[in-house]
């Protein structure tokens, strides 16, 4: 590092190197309403437009070499809003099923569901279930979609089917646990992105995010584009994991 000069030095911090990129990004798409409200549009309007932005970041993503992508995109608590805006939610996810599967597919996104089926309509579930099935045998990104997701109800669920299963006391440990929640096979997000400024998580991978590096920028998330990713990745390939180390045992 000595030998570059301050212009080589930025571009080599700057660059998206390839171990630097985080195997698992997860995304608090937020900022939807807000988005539509500040160009005098309804709610949904933002959520039609969120919706046109993630075909983007998808995109986005296989090319910076991110294996796993997390969605949030309903959450066990907005079943709060008003019921024509949850009614438009589900409309949403069933148009974007219909339409973009195809194209998903051959794409090579395997797509998954995590959160809880039971509550949503029987007609959505089944093509929930239908866009899994039909996409299972592919490998460039897998696209976790958080739908009827919470991190509270989804520990619930583990210590119920934990409890179900009949687990010896002594068998219950942290890998345990994480292999009964609905991530059990995947490795845990390394970098959780938020969009509209938030700082907190919102019920949002509360145990596999324990040490998620986090980010958020004040951009909508239908205005997050491929460079404002790019921002994030480099942001993340800046940070120094130390999981409870000092900075002398991290091996750069
Ligand atoms: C995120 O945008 C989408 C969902 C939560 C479904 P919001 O709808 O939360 O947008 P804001 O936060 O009201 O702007
Ligand atoms: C989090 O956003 C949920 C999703 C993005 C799906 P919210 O907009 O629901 O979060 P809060 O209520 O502001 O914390
Ligand atoms: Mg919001």
């Amino acid at each position: 590092m000595a030998l570059l000069t301050q212009d080589a030095q930025e571009i080599h911090q700057d660059a998206l190197l390839p171990d630097r990129i985080p195997r698992h990004v997860a995304i608090i798409m937020d900022g939807n309403g807000r988005w539509a409200k500040a160009r005098g549009l309804p709610r949904t309007e933002g959520h039609r437009q969120g919706t046109e932005n993630l075909r983007k970041i998808l995109r986005a993503c296989v090319e910076f070499g991110v294996e796993i992508l997390t969605i949030y995109a309903f959450s066990t608590e907005n079943w709060a809003r008003p019921a024509a805006e949850v009614q438009m939610l589900m409309k949403i996810l069933e148009m974007v099923i219909d339409r973009e599967l195809k194209d998903l597919d051959a794409n090579g996104v395997q797509i998954r569901h995590i959160g809880e089926l039971r509550g949503i309509a029987p007609g959505l579930q089944k093509k929930i279930r239908q866009a899994c099935e039909y996409t299972r045998n592919n490998h460039k990104l897998i696209l976790n979609v958080a739908f009827n997701y919470g991190g509270r109800d989804e520990i619930v669920h583990a210590v119920r089917r934990i409890v179900e299963d009949h687990i010896p006391i002594e068998k219950i440990d942290e890998s345990l646990i994480s292999r009964y929640l609905y991530t059990s096979d995947l490795p845990d997000p390394d970098l959780i992105i938020r969009t509209s400024g938030e700082l907190r998580v919102s019920n949002f991978l509360i145990w596999q995010g324990a040490y998620s590096e986090l980010y958020s920028t004040p951009t909508y998330w239908p205005d997050f584009d491929k460079e404002a990713l790019r921002s994030a990745l480099i942001a993340y390939g800046q940070r120094k994991r130390r999981f409870g180390q000092t900075d002398e045992q991290i091996v750069p």
